[in-house]
């Protein structure tokens, strides 16, 4: 059996599943929201390590072949350390986001949001960087988090949370919207229609892609998804009953 392990801090890590689960890639998802803890983004770079190898601990109990690291910020520290502590492929979010990219064009105005240990690790702006794209703004969004945990995606205060962090942004002339954290496709809506010119860059599309081309994953007859939460499971099925 064809079984993957996925993880996040809450429900951002949904939005990959939902991907996965869609193209039906293997026979068994496992998801894994670390509620208990979320955020991730706003702490240091060794919590989100031992965080993540916790998580990844609680997933070998069910036998898995496969792990999908569905959190930028576990993606952008932590992906190395679980490399070394798992005997079957990790995958991280930020390679998946960074390939969907790259046919764009190297003049393209990009702006990468995400949490804060995201930007701050340089990770997506260093791969970007090496690509040949040469316009990148980065800005760090770590409100968005506990608003998409609370179900909020739109609205006044969806709108006055925009204006705080991209006020100053020019943003008709944003090409590219990256979206460096999983909680983010939640937005999308929101997203499009205030950057009303940009391609929006999700993670979850684009690691479906890389499944099928790196590690030739093929469409199984069925897939099914079990959840687990270290806090208020039901909250996390709730969400995951709306959205897949
Ligand atoms: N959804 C996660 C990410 O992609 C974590 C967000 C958080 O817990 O701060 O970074």
């Amino acid at each position: 059996m064809n079984r993957c392990g996925i993880f996040d801090s809450g429900v951002g890590g949904l939005s990959v599943a939902k991907e996965i689960l869609k193209a039906k890639l293997f026979d068994e998802i496992i998801y894994f929201g670390d509620t208990a803890r979320v955020p991730y983004g706003n702490k240091n770079e060794s919590t989100i390590i031992r965080y993540s190898l916790e998580a990844l601990e609680f997933l070998k109990n069910f036998d898995i072949n496969f792990l999908v690291v569905a959190c930028n910020s576990a993606s952008s520290v932590a992906i190395e350390e679980l490399r070394k502590e798992a005997s079957f492929p990790v995958v991280g979010v930020i390679e998946a986001g960074i390939k969907a990219i790259e046919n764009e064009n190297r003049n393209s105005n990009i702006l990468l949001i995400g949490t804060k240990r995201t930007i701050e690790s340089n990770k997506y702006q260093f791969l970007l960087k090496k690509m040949g794209f040469k316009n990148i703004v980065s800005i760090s969004t770590p409100l968005f988090v506990p608003l998409v945990e609370e179900g909020i995606v739109e609205g006044k205060i969806i709108d006055d949370v925009f204006d705080l962090y991209f006020g100053k942004l020019n943003r008709e002339k944003i090409d590219i919207v990256i979206l460096g954290c999983t909680h983010y496709p939640f937005l999308s809506s929101s997203l499009q229609k205030y950057f009303f010119n940009a391609k929006l860059i999700h993670s979850g599309q684009a690691i479906v892609e890389l499944l099928k081309k790196d590690y030739g994953l093929k469409e199984v007859n069925n897939t099914t998804i079990k959840l687990f939460a270290s806090d208020n499971p039901k909250a996390l099925k709730d969400f995951a009953n709306k959205i897949l």
